[in-house]
């Protein structure tokens, strides 16, 4: 029979790429705390149920920590070929230090079907609250932004032409929302994450009894998964941290295109860091805006991980199926591309310059059309009536040559229409004038701004 741990019916040899094929400890080794810690509390369990004496489980706890420690020393000695994944290599590196009469039993009842599920969501939850504390970061970065830029007035856009004058804080809550969002959406899945399988078995549950609430609750998680079929089989928990991180990298990518377009020459809004740019090997003038081109072309392999996930699962039969070893490397580069695009989008963001004179330039008397309207509005004419005399001073105003609207004296606004008085041009022309008119919820107005500062805030918590 083969040296391989599920060798004992099996007398023809592995075709050597099969092998290769099959195997996962290249990459599922990164579990290698999550497969000791699993395995200790069910070394736990059994003792309790009286599989395993007080002196088995207490050699057993021993060696376990001492292949962890070999982790963390770097000094563990993966056998090519043997050592098919990472729960295999613990259990045969446990078997050399502490003897396999002992590491023989810790097994019983246990299938690597109900060890991957339960390791895999160990090493996810850890790996969330990472996250979320990276991305509390991001989101501290824009309101931070928001608080210290109060003062700065920018085109708001649509269809990416100028539309109304906004405050740039409000662009930044405008992202600070979505981001605060994916912060919600992040500690709900976490919830589903954190419930434990280990006690499933193979599929069909333990038969020694074993305590599935004490593994539970001493692998730190919130419940159990309430059926053992399910318990080997539930990979939503991944799918949805990969349609969250979807989402979320979708965010990025919108928030990346916004500050490269703002950081070309034509507009000049924004300047990056150094630290956040690169240049070019051939043009000397050239400084490009590599992170965030990066943070917008690295969500389509999120989204291309989401997708692929999603097809290996959608027509499996129900319990385990070798399939689901396809989880890891999505998962793992996923939640590797999440954590770094957040942390160099808080860097860009808080390292940006912003140039202020730009963003007043590009604000234009045209764009307060809207505004002149609202004046007659204001004093009773009916809003349809005075969009058109509005769009007719906007064309008067480019017959008579002038650079724009407020240039149109008090006699050519008294020719459009008489409800207008001496007050249009202090009363209309003024940017600063026409953010502050924006003061219901959720508007650019100073304090609805730190309004919704106040609001996001009380989400980081
Ligand atoms: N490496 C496997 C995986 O990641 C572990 C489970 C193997 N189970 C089995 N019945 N072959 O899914």
């Amino acid at each position: 029979s083969s040296t391989k741990l599920w060798g004992g019916r099996f007398t023809g040899a592995t075709d050597p790429l099969m092998t290769i094929y099959n195997e996962s400890i290249h990459y599922d080794r990164h579990m290698h705390s999550a497969d000791v810690q699993g395995s200790k509390a069910y070394a736990k369990a059994l003792q309790l149920r009286g599989i395993l004496t007080e002196h088995e489980r207490d050699e057993l706890l021993r060696g376990l920590d001492l292949v962890e420690a070999e982790w963390q020393s770097n000094t563990f000695k993966i056998v090519p070929g043997v050592d098919e994944d990472i729960h295999t290599a613990n259990e045969r590196r446990l078997g050399e230090l502490i003897g396999t009469n002992i590491s023989g039993k810790l097994h019983t009842g246990r299938s690597r079907n109900d060890q991957v599920a339960t390791d895999m969501r160990i090493w996810l939850r850890t790996k969330l609250q990472d996250i979320e504390a990276i991305l509390v970061d991001l989101l501290r970065a824009h309101v931070g932004r928001a608080e210290q830029d109060m003062d700065v007035l920018m085109p708001g856009y649509t269809h990416l032409q100028r539309a109304q004058p906004i405050r740039w804080s409000h662009w930044v809550m405008c992202h600070a929302y979505v981001f605060a969002s994916d912060l919600e959406r992040l500690r709900q899945l976490y919830k589903r994450v954190n419930k434990c399988p280990l006690g499933s078995g193979a599929l069909a549950g333990n038969p020694f009894e074993v305590d599935r609430e004490f593994l539970a609750k001493e692998l730190g998680f919130d419940g159990v998964v309430g059926n053992s079929l399910l318990g080997v089989s539930d990979r939503d928990f991944i799918l949805e941290t990969l349609q969250w991180a979807s989402l979320a990298m979708n965010h990025i990518s919108k928030w990346a295109e916004d500050l490269i377009i703002y950081s070309t020459a034509e507009f000049g809004f924004i300047q990056l860091a150094d630290a956040y740019s690169t240049g070019s090997s051939l043009m000397p003038q050239k400084k490009n805006p590599d992170s965030l081109e990066l943070l917008r072309g690295k969500s389509g392999r999120v989204f291309g991980q989401m997708a692929g996930f999603m097809m290996t699962t959608k027509g499996l039969p129900s319990t385990y199926n070798k399939d689901l070893q396809e989880d890891k490397e999505p998962l793992f580069d996923c939640v590797r591309t999440v954590s770094d695009s957040f942390q160099i989008a808080t860097g860009v963001l808080s390292t940006l310059k912003i140039n202020q004179q730009k963003m007043r330039d590009a604000l234009t008397m045209d764009m307060l059309a809207t505004d002149l309207a609202d004046y007659l509005v204001r004093r009773g004419v009916p809003f349809r009536e005075t969009h058109h005399i509005s769009g007719a001073a906007v064309r008067l105003a480019e017959e008579k040559g002038y650079s724009g609207i407020d240039k149109l004296s008090l006699q050519d606004y008294k020719t459009l229409c008489p409800v207008f008085e001496e007050d249009v041009h202090v009363e209309v022309f003024d940017f600063e004038k026409s953010v502050e008119k924006r003061a219901a919820i959720g508007g650019p107005a100073r304090h609805r701004v730190l309004k919704q500062i106040e609001e996001v805030k009380a989400i980081l918590g």
